[in-house]
């Protein structure tokens, strides 16, 4: 195991009616804040006017609309507004795209130059703004971790930020809010979830054991609740495993004494950035093609142990096979789910580009779990070409 520092500064007030520590943690800051949510499901389920009654008398700036997979473009907006209006505080209400736009809002609205700058160059960010958030959706980890990814369109990039200055101040996880995601929504947050986790989960360090069961029992929760939330979306037990599955997946407790890059993530990002495919959806795509990609005679007793321990597969004669059901069953899992498999379901018609994909992932795929040349990358995006 590596060393490592555990100190993740967010207050997570978690559970039914957590909202109202909401204006005592803002009064911590000032009066002046900045709301930023989505396309519209905080207005439609009902938190916006929540909010708004709840904060009625603070004085509150609006931005709208941040998209998902947030680009540059919205925090060059936010920060603006927090420096027209001298905003104390920031309040993200959404999933992670709301939330990680936030975090570079914050982080934009105490910088001069641009915003784009900080996003290639996280360690120029020195101050921030506070950052409150309300969770909508359990999916990326964001609401306890300080990760935020941009994407920017011009140059069709899309990065990961990485400071500590950018941990949320407080997060509000009230399970409720996530009862009007709907199935397409909850399955690929789920995917996430576990794609997280698996990423973690398959790394080259010896003696994490409490990590690898860890991450055991995340997926095993993910796999036990998942299909009872698409049966009963108002579930709240079965609402509430999964958002924790969510934080914990990505907060770091899972990676503190392993390391390495994630290799799908950094694939699926930059197929995002030219797709503009949800993040979540390209992961339950890319995560069993790597699965199979990468089993091989160094591997195959860790995908066999996942497959014993996750899924609950019986060992085969053949440790081999063993490892490839456990990698079926994660495949079976998503399809089941009713996720799209394949990248043509989700508009990506050609192999066009996968040669420029591969040549941006690869610098940051020689030291992964497998490290993946070029070719290696194309080869896994091709297999995602078909069921
Ligand atoms: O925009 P609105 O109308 O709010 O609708 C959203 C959006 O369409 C909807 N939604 C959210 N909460 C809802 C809801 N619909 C109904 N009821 C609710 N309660 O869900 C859609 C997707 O939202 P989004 O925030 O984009 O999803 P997610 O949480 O999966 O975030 C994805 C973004 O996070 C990045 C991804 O790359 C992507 O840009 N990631 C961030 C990470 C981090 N900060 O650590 C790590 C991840 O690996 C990931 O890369
Ligand atoms: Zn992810």
């Amino acid at each position: 195991m590596k060393n490592f520092v555990y100190n993740i500064p967010t207050k997570l007030y978690f559970g039914k009616d957590q909202i109202k520590n909401l204006p005592d943690l803002l009064n911590l800051f000032g009066k002046r804040v900045l709301l930023t949510y989505g396309g519209g499901s905080v207005k439609r389920s009902g938190l916006y006017n929540t909010i708004i009654e709840l904060l009625a008398d603070y004085e509150i700036v609006e931005l709208a609309n941040i998209e998902v997979n947030p680009r540059v473009d919205s925090v060059r907006q936010g920060a603006t507004l927090c420096k027209e209006h001298q905003i104390d505080v920031i309040l993200a209400v959404g999933g992670g795209s709301v939330i990680d736009a936030s975090k570079m809002i914050a982080a934009a609205s105490k910088y001069d130059g641009d915003a784009w700058d900080l996003v290639k160059h996280p360690k120029r960010i020195e101050e921030v703004l506070p950052l409150i958030d309300i969770l909508t959706l359990s999916a990326t980890g964001s609401e306890m971790n300080a990760s935020a990814v941009i994407s920017n369109t011009i140059t069709k990039e899309k990065l990961n930020v990485y400071n500590k200055k950018l941990y949320p101040h407080a997060s509000i996880c009230d399970p409720t809010y996530t009862f009007s995601v709907p199935k397409n929504q909850t399955a690929a947050g789920t995917a996430d979830i576990m794609a997280h986790t698996i990423e973690t989960y398959f790394s080259i360090e010896d003696d994490v054991y409490i990590q690898d069961k860890l991450c055991e029992s995340i997926l095993k929760t993910c796999i036990h609740y998942l299909p009872m939330v698409l049966q009963e979306p108002e579930n709240y037990d079965a609402r509430a495993n999964l958002m924790w599955a969510s934080t914990l997946a990505q907060n770091g407790i899972i990676s503190f004494g392993k390391g390495g890059p994630w290799s799908s993530h950094h694939i699926e990002h930059i197929l995002s950035a030219y797709y503009d495919i949800p993040h979540a959806v390209g992961m339950a795509i890319l995560i069993p093609r790597w699965m199979n990609y990468v089993l091989n005679q160094n591997t195959v007793k860790q995908f066999a142990v996942y497959a014993e321990n996750v899924w609950g597969i019986t060992q085969q004669s053949d440790i081999f096979k063993t490892a490839r059901l456990g990698i079926r069953e994660t495949y079976e899992f998503f399809s089941n789910s009713g996720l799209p498999l394949t990248l043509p379901e989700v508009g990506v018609k050609s192999n066009e580009h996968f040669s420029e994909i591969a040549e941006l992932a690869s610098p940051y795929l020689t030291k992964s779990y497998i490290s993946l040349s070029k070719d290696d990358i194309i080869r896994i995006l091709e297999s995602c070409m078909n069921p």
